[in-house]
């Protein structure tokens, strides 16, 4: 019996259809995607994480000239905010990544490993975490769960 996964997510045509809030966000992630560290790819990509608190944690992706030793901007920033407001939700997830001189792209959607770093989260906070990812021009598709982009997920309750 054949089955289906159904995955859900939002497209938002520009930055004007953000909210005052998400908008924050993107600019966060645009900015501090100014300084990523990406000298071997020269795709450089920032993230935003919206705390339940309203504080904004930001980062961006680090690389190394042992290529597998850099990290995604992802889970730069979430790892930070894992370590440094263990008890605080996170309740949104903002990334914005590109080649460095890109001026329009389509929206670059999180690895497969921060995907599943990012699940770590949401199943340890015991709610979801929307995220959104947007090209550096503004186009930008938004889930509602890191679930919508893995299906097929494994986590603690298979352990
Ligand atoms: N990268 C991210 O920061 N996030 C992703 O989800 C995809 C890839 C980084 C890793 C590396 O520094 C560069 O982009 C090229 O792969």
């Amino acid at each position: 019996m054949e089955k289906q996964f159904i995955t859900h997510f939002e497209s938002i045509e520009s930055y004007n259809h953000l909210n005052e809030i998400e908008k924050t966000l993107f600019d966060k992630a645009l900015k501090i995607r100014e300084i990523a560290y990406a000298p071997y790819s020269d795709f450089t990509v920032g993230c935003a994480i919206l705390l339940e608190n309203g504080e904004i944690i930001t980062g961006s992706n680090q690389e190394n000239a042992a290529y597998p030793s850099g990290l995604c901007a992802e889970r730069t920033t979430i790892f930070y905010t894992g370590a440094n407001f263990p008890g605080v939700k996170i309740k949104k997830l903002f990334v914005i990544g590109a080649p460095r001189k890109a001026t329009s792209s389509t929206p670059i959607p999180p690895c497969g490993a921060c995907r599943q770093s990012i699940l770590e989260y949401e199943a340890k906070q015991e709610e979801t975490i929307e995220i959104y990812f947007a090209s550096v021009a503004g186009e930008i598709f938004k889930t509602k769960s890191i679930r919508d982009l893995l299906p097929f997920s494994f986590d603690s309750s298979f352990l």
